[in-house]
């Protein structure tokens, strides 16, 4: 398995280099990612290119053992390209020019900015595409992070009336499918179409998805053009791939993947300002996210946090442990190879507090002497654990389209995307049931239940698959606002959940939008969820079955007794509809029924902090790593039957199993 580091030689004195590579070696690190911001020093002016600082920094790694992930540095277009070609830069909402100075400052859609990206990735591709130690390309740097994927500039903006044209074909298909009727839009030139500038108030929401779908599809194109180039030149055994992050930019990272061996991901589970790390869960769907983007195949973690990270705000110090517990659930998660980001801390820009494995004073210390005891561990299973299967009894529907739809209207100022997708997602994490996320495109076959949160846009598509996965005897869990949209974001004619209808047996013909601090309440009436209450906050639908039961009611408002739960039978099937955003312990017993009832396998655990995964090795063993979360609190975890072995320590443990704060241990059945 690959383990290594975020390297940045360029920012130290050659006379360190020696000695970054013999800490390098002692720490058993195999791999490491180079070049990604360093457009600057490999073509210093227009056309004239110098390899020189990476030619030998390649050189002292290779003699050394190491081997090299090679990044295309288009994240960081030089100062003397940008003074002499200012088309390049990227513009805001409000028509400004987003200035040189951070990184990413460029639109995609600049031709100027593509013939230089072009230029840089083929003498890269050339010079380095045949060299025995690298292994690997990541092209450009998080696509569409810190607010780059979105750009309203004069290039942009013919740019997407050609993507509409392309799309539409005629004015008269556009404006009908956007409705421009409404308020005297309608367009009778391509030309008059806008970006999404600044208006008084809100545009028009199909021109909004059609411009997210456009700016996505425009990175994709952008990433190509360096894929394909890339390939023109590199041996066959070199891979590419790139380093992405889940914010729900406007990025396609299913299309994107594509076009890639497979992905990698960036994990922080804490960042600049944060007082602690996100919740688990929050981290573990993001190496769903990882695994769907590319048909379930295995990812890198590019950049895996081994430091307290920010930029003028520093965020909180990883507790001794973490850097464990981090790296183990993301390998149970998915990740074949781990990149810590990053091997020092830098004593300048911007970054100079985004802490490393060393910090500023490069003496190898706490993290260093972490991050070996993790190599060693890892290096106790070969190559079995990552090679073992994830096999999910659970899928939860995901669509980035659908995301960028609830972006542009949230519809409540209490309604986070994320947030509410996590809210559906989190019972089968909190009961360590293993879970995919599934996009369109996704086989169902094989899972026992789907789940599908706040499905807001649909797709004829995903509608005929969810309905022939409950006909055929899957268990469907739907949420609010399912069923609302069509793909060009007009609402759907139908009654809601429009073609979830007959599916959910139900009818929602009211609903209420509720504000922050604004709730609604709910009681059980039947089944597992019987006698639980729980706030209702965000969405109340009022759920009127027509051939559901009823399983748990509003308590408020004249809504008072209306259903806000229901359970129908459907084909061999049965569907869910929960109405409104509910609280974790009524969503927990709701899904302990239904993971009973539909054979899913679960783990009893003491609580949310405590993770386990099951992965199957070739041999029939299962490997079983359990991590607690919790930096203060003891966890326990009921194993599974059988005797575990932990193959560090050769501990045999069965069943109750505790854990201490922030334990992370992997063991395998015998
Ligand atoms: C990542 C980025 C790195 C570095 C890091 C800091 O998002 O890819 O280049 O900026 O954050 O924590």
């Amino acid at each position: 398995m690959y383990i290594g580091v975020d390297y940045y030689p360029e920012q130290w004195p050659k006379e360190r280099w020696t000695e970054d590579v013999r800490l390098m070696k002692e720490l058993g690190v195999n791999v490491v990612r180079l070049a990604e911001f360093g457009w600057q020093l490999m073509e210093p002016e227009e056309g004239v290119y110098d390899f020189s600082l990476y030619d030998e920094a390649i050189e002292l790694l290779t003699k050394n053992g190491i081997q090299v992930v090679l990044g295309t540095p288009t994240a960081t277009p030089p100062a003397w390209m940008i003074e002499k070609y200012p088309e390049i830069l990227p513009v805001d909402q409000n028509g400004t020019v987003i200035s040189f100075g951070a990184r990413r400052h460029y639109t995609v859609n600049s031709e100027v900015y593509r013939d230089f990206s072009a230029k840089i990735v083929e003498k890269m591709a050339k010079r380095y595409g045949q060299h025995e130690s690298i292994i690997g390309w990541q092209t450009d740097n998080e696509y569409g992070h810190e607010k780059s994927d979105r750009s309203y500039g004069n290039v942009d903006q013919k740019a997407f009336q050609t993507w509409l044209k392309e799309k539409y074909q005629t004015l008269d298909t556009l404006n009908e499918a956007w409705g421009t009727v409404f308020w005297s839009q309608t367009y009778t030139a391509w030309t008059q179409i806008p970006v999404p500038r600044k208006v008084f108030q809100e545009h028009n929401p199909s021109l909004l998805l059609d411009f997210d779908r456009f700016c996505a599809d425009a990175y994709t194109s952008y990433n190509k053009l360096q894929t394909d180039l890339l390939r023109k030149h590199i041996r066959s055994e070199q891979w590419i791939t790139h380093n992405f992050v889940y914010t729900g930019q406007a990025i396609n990272q299913w299309d994107m993947a594509k076009d890639l061996d497979f992905i990698s991901f960036d994990n922080y589970p804490v960042w600049g300002g944060l007082p602690e790390p996100i919740a688990p869960a929050a981290i573990a769907h993001q190496h769903d996210l990882c695994r769907s983007s590319k048909d379930g195949k295995g990812f890198w973690v590019m950049e895996e946090l081994s430091g307290a990270q920010g930029w003028s705000s520093i965020g909180y110090l990883p507790r001794p442990g973490h850097i464990k517990l981090w790296t183990y659930q993301a390998i149970a998660r998915g990740a074949e190879a781990i990149v810590y980001f990053r091997w020092r801390a830098a004593r300048f820009g911007t970054e100079e507090f985004c802490h490393g494995v060393l910090d500023h004073d490069g003496k190898p210390k706490r993290k260093y002497r972490e991050v070996k005891e993790v190599i060693d561990s890892l290096s106790v299973f070969g190559d079995d654990w990552i090679a073992s299967e994830y096999k999910a009894d659970v899928a939860v529907y995901y669509d980035v389209e659908n995301a960028w739809a609830w972006g542009i209207q949230p519809q409540s100022n209490a309604f986070d995307y994320k947030h509410e997708f996590l809210r559906f997602y989190s019972p089968a994490h909190r009961m360590n049931a293993l879970t995919d996320i599934v996009t369109k495109e996704s086989n169902l076959d094989g899972y026992k239940v789907l789940v599908v949160p706040v499905y807001f846009l649909t797709d004829p598509l995903v509608n005929e698959k969810i309905t022939r996965f409950a006909k055929d005897g899957g268990t469907v869990i739907l949420s609010y606002r399912a069923g609302v949209k069509e793909q060009n974001n007009f609402v759907v004619e139908d009654t809601l959940p429009g073609a979830l209808r007959e599916l959910a047996g139900v009818e929602i013909n009211e609903y209420e939008s509720l504000q922050l601090g604004q709730n609604n309440s709910v009681e059980g009436v039947q089944g597992s969820v019987s006698g639980v209450n729980s706030v209702a906050s965000i969405w109340c639908d009022l759920v009127e079955p027509t051939t559901a039961e009823v399983l748990a009611e509003y308590r408020s408002c004249f809504y008072e007794k209306t259903a806000a739960i229901t359970k129908n039978k459907f084909g061999k099937g049965t569907v869910y509809y929960v109405g409104t955003a509910l609280e974790n312990e009524i969503m927990d017993a709701l899904y302990a029924d239904i993971f009973k009832d539909a054979g899913v396998t679960i783990m009893s655990s003491s609580g949310e902090e405590v993770e386990a995964v099951t992965r199957t090795a070739e041999d029939g063993s299962v490997f079983l790593s359990v991590v607690n979360h919790s930096t203060e609190n003891k966890g326990s975890l009921t194993l599974p039957e059988g005797t575990w072995v932990d193959p560090v320590s050769e501990e045999v443990v069965k069943g109750e199993l505790s854990l201490e704060p922030l334990a992370a241990h992997v063991f395998r059945s015998r």
